[in-house]
């Protein structure tokens, strides 16, 4: 048994969601009020004793087991949840590896030596005597003894060694102060010194507050670089690290929504004016796993832009960049077409808003409070921020420049997933244009080739979340209950996208082409999968790709024994690769039919339940009628784009094109 099927079979997960939600027994189920949504009227929210599941039958339309409730209710991420349900549980976890364990106590020691030098450099801008324009300089930017505190800011030294004989005489060792960034060696003299020197000290840390490294603001003017950050490693890794989130996660969730800006400054300066719900992305791109670990908190981003790097020239400059590299990461602040991919594939929503020229929050807070919701107010959908900035400065008696115009834009129209949203930005941007939707259906992609266009805009798929276990409920659909262990389709999924690092992108491709979601969480059942996902996105995205053993290397134990698992199934052979992707499609097609289909019988039952307890009858009915319907036509959509893709291979196989 793995550790969460140990920890899941000694709680109880009704005992757990009855601690913070009113449950009421209806039939073999219990029902409340979902605790993720308001909602005082109709009490949608079941827990299913017997597969230790729930589901919100309401606006979330969302469900799951033990761990997916707690991660949702506090905001924890898998490993959080693990190790609070496993005290709860009274599970040891072990870490068999010692490798792992090793590594995690260096991790640890150097994380401590981190947090001591933030308190080092805290005590200094508050009292020593060289801190004087540092203080000043705090005291310039308006940030007050509070914010000073909550965020630990501090000074280093004018000193080439200062901090080195300070945390020697603590015992560190230069290589230990070297590992974490505040050292730094010449590697031709071989000579050691400070790193930071006469700075100003932001101590920068994880999403659990621990202190992973520094970005340093010079005090001079016009010094160079305005930031000197602490060196990439493994624990400070920028792409994967918020500023302010450990401080803001809490607001984000309260206020669902998270707005991200550029700067450190900028997310100081928010809170302090009570804007809480900031973090920053520091100076670069927006990486997918930034956007999937704000996704634990909330669905909606807002991205506050500096006029600079969301500049008409900016954003075209990204686009085709984006466009030429198709759809690897590109190392611009700004890719639309990225956020546009992420936004589908997170099933998130993401908005834009531009700063006026020459500001950034930090600026506009200080100089006039209320602006700052207006601003945020006025943000827009991404496709649509684009879509008006394309166009604001276009002559439209310029075919050419229209022409280039609808190039750009278009390839992000495509990679909307949701079909109604898709053919409402199609509209705006034959509107901006002054010409019709005919003609830009007409314009060819060089990468869209092949895309078939369904007739007629069909209805958005729903979101659908039910959980499979739920199988087990009734005895009438016990034949198609998958194992606990999960479905096999989505698990041979998972192992071919280990071994062949771009599947994932390919299969998304083939999927949304017939107006299908992209592979997401809720295809998964077993959390650990859920982030081996994470990972295989991660895998997806990057230039140069880990192999399994250095992926295996870098997991804990709990990750480690569910990817051998995977590791150890067959893997299709490259010469099958071709035809791959539309076979994993459809065979994830097929599994989310049969989670629709379980989800309707097992809908019907509810309110055949609910019957017997007149009470509940109207209001379930009221409930269950729509989400049936919902769902037939999902059922029926995805059997069309099935029909779609065996045709396409078929006709691929007829003209004895491999692609
Ligand atoms: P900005 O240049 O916009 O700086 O960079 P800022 O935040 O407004 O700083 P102030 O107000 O002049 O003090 C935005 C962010 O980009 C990163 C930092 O995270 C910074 O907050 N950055 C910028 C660096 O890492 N290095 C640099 O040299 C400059
Ligand atoms: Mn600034």
């Amino acid at each position: 048994m793995s550790v969460t099927q140990e920890i899941k079979s000694r709680l109880d997960i009704v005992d757990i969601v009855s601690e913070q939600v009113n449950l009421r027994r209806s039939g073999r189920n219990y029902a409340g009020f979902c605790p993720f949504h308001t909602n005082t009227r109709t009490p949608a929210f079941y827990v299913f004793p017997e597969t230790q599941t729930w589901h919100c039958f309401g606006e979330c339309s969302e469900g799951g087991d033990l761990f997916s409730y707690v991660m949702k209710k506090e905001g924890w991420d898998f490993r959080e949840a693990l190790q609070n349900l496993a005290k709860r549980a009274g599970v040891t976890l072990d870490e068999p590896d010692p490798e792992a364990k090793r590594r995690r106590k260096s991790e640890e020691k150097l994380v401590d030596l981190l947090t001591t030098a933030a308190e080092y450099f805290y005590q200094l801008l508050l009292f020593a005597p060289q801190a004087e324009a540092a203080r000043k300089y705090v005291a310039d930017r308006q940030l007050n003894e509070e914010t000073i505190s909550t965020y630990r800011l501090g000074f280093a030294l004018e000193s080439w060694d200062a901090c080195r004989t300070h945390f020697n005489d603590q015992g560190y060792s230069d290589e230990e102060l070297l590992k974490v960034g505040l050292l730094t060696e010449n590697p031709d003299r071989g000579t050691r010194y400070d790193r930071f020197r006469n700075r100003l000290m932001i101590p920068i840390c994880d999403v659990e507050g621990r202190v992973v490294g520094f970005g340093a603001r010079t005090l001079e003017k016009d010094g160079v670089p305005k930031y000197l950050n602490s060196p990439q490693t493994a624990l400070f890794d920028k792409g994967r690290l918020l500023y302010g989130l450990d401080s803001a996660k809490r607001y984000i969730r309260e206020a669902r929504e998270v707005v991200i800006v550029e700067g450190y400054m900028d997310v100081m300066q928010g809170w302090q004016a009570g804007f809480r719900n900031m973090v920053a992305q520091m100076g670069t791109a927006l990486t997918g796993d930034q956007l999937r670990l704000l996704k634990r908190y909330t669905k909606r981003f807002v991205l506050a832009l500096d006029a600079d790097a969301a500049g008409a020239k900016a954003t075209m400059r990204s686009l085709q960049v984006a466009r030429d590299t198709l759809d690897r990461e590109v190392e611009t602040r700004f890719d639309a077409r990225g956020l546009v991919q992420h936004e589908g594939r997170l099933q998130a929503d993401i908005h834009i808003v531009t700063l006026p020229e020459g500001y950034d929050p930090d600026k506009i807070i200080r100089s006039d409070r209320d602006r700052w919701p207006q601003l945020l107010d006025q943000s827009q959908p991404v496709v649509a921020y684009v879509i008006g900035v394309a166009t604001r400065e276009l002559d439209l008696n310029d075919a050419k420049a229209k022409s280039a115009v609808a190039q750009q834009v278009l390839p992000l129209i495509t990679d909307i997933v949701d079909p109604v949203e898709r053919e409402h930005y199609r509209q705006q941007l034959a509107r901006a244009l002054r010409t019709d939707e005919r003609t830009l259906r007409m314009v060819s992609l060089p990468q869209e080739t092949g895309r078939s266009q369904p007739s007629g805009p069909p209805p958005p798929p729903p979101e659908d979340h039910f959980p499979p276990e739920l199988n087990g409920i009734a005895p009438k659909t016990k034949k198609t209950a998958p194992s606990p262990r999960g479905d096999k389709r989505a698990t041979n999924l998972l192992r071919q996208c280990l071994e062949y690092p771009r599947l994932i992108i390919q299969v998304n491709r083939s999927l949304m082409r017939q107006e299908q979601q992209s592979i997401g969480e809720e295809d998964l059942v077993i959390p650990e999968d859920k982030l081996i996902l994470d990972i295989i996105y991660d895998r997806a995205d990057q230039a140069s790709v880990v192999t399994i053993e250095e992926l295996c290397d870098s997991l804990d134990s709990v990750l480690l024994e569910r990817v051998e698992t995977l590791v150890a199934l067959p893997v299709s052979p490259e010469s099958e690769l071709s035809r791959l992707p539309d076979r994993l499609a459809m065979s994830i097609l097929d599994w989310r039919l049969a989670q629709a289909r379980t989800e309707v019988e097992q809908l019907q039952q509810l309110s055949r339940g609910a019957h017997s307890q007149t009470e509940l009858a109207t209001s379930m009915a009221q409930l269950y009628g729509p989400r049936i319907l919902e769902l037939q036509v999902k059922i029926k959509w995805i059997n069309k784009a099935k029909d779609a893709i065996s045709a396409s291979g078929q006709r691929r196989a007829e003209q004895g094109i491999d692609r």
